[in-house]
């Protein structure tokens, strides 16, 4: 049978590995940097309404046609009469229609409803939103928020405008 011998002195050596630098673990944790408490985001405040400026003409156009939105974010269309005919001859306003809605039975509708600001009763329930309507120099504004995808149909029902006055309200 063969005695093994360990190598003691080698032991020795591992076990001293550690002597003679006792200050080197303290100033580490002394270094290290203080809990940032002030880190905390500041993200619970809720964000301002993104504003989408739409300017109408007495050529009858919006500046915008297109407007893009995420699911759940709001944005405040402002919509401005820029035109100088009165508003009798050249009113307009903005009317959102909910997605799959269409926009030219909905316009041809409107026309003859002067008396609830061209937004005509029976399609009532059609409407998301919708401003006055405005004469010139004016402006009215209205905040949407959209839960769901998909193409929402926008237009002005003032009488005759729905040709030309339209755009879509993409929400991704
Ligand atoms: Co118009």
């Amino acid at each position: 049978m063969k005695i093994r011998f360990l190598p003691v002195s080698l032991f020795s050596v591992l076990l001293c590995a550690g002597c003679g630098k006792k200050d080197a673990a303290p100033a580490a944790s002394a270094a290290a940097p203080a809990p940032a408490a002030s880190a905390a985001p500041a993200a619970a405040a809720p964000a301002a309404a993104r504003v989408v400026e739409i300017t109408a003409n007495d050529q009858m156009k919006f500046s915008v046609a297109t407007i893009e939105a995420k699911v759940g974010e709001e944005i405040k269309v402002v919509l401005k009469n820029v035109g100088s005919a009165p508003k009798v001859a050249m009113g307009h306003n903005w009317v959102l229609l909910k997605a799959g809605s269409d926009p030219v039975t909905f316009g041809a509708a409107a026309g003859t409803a002067a008396a609830t600001e061209y937004i005509p009763a029976a399609l009532k329930d059609q409407v998301i939103a919708h401003t006055r309507v405005l004469g010139p120099g004016e402006s009215h504004e209205v905040t949407v928020r959209l839960s769901a995808a998909g193409e929402y149909p926008f237009l002005c029902s003032f009488p005759g405008h729905f040709a030309l006055m339209k755009g879509t309200l993409t929400v991704k």
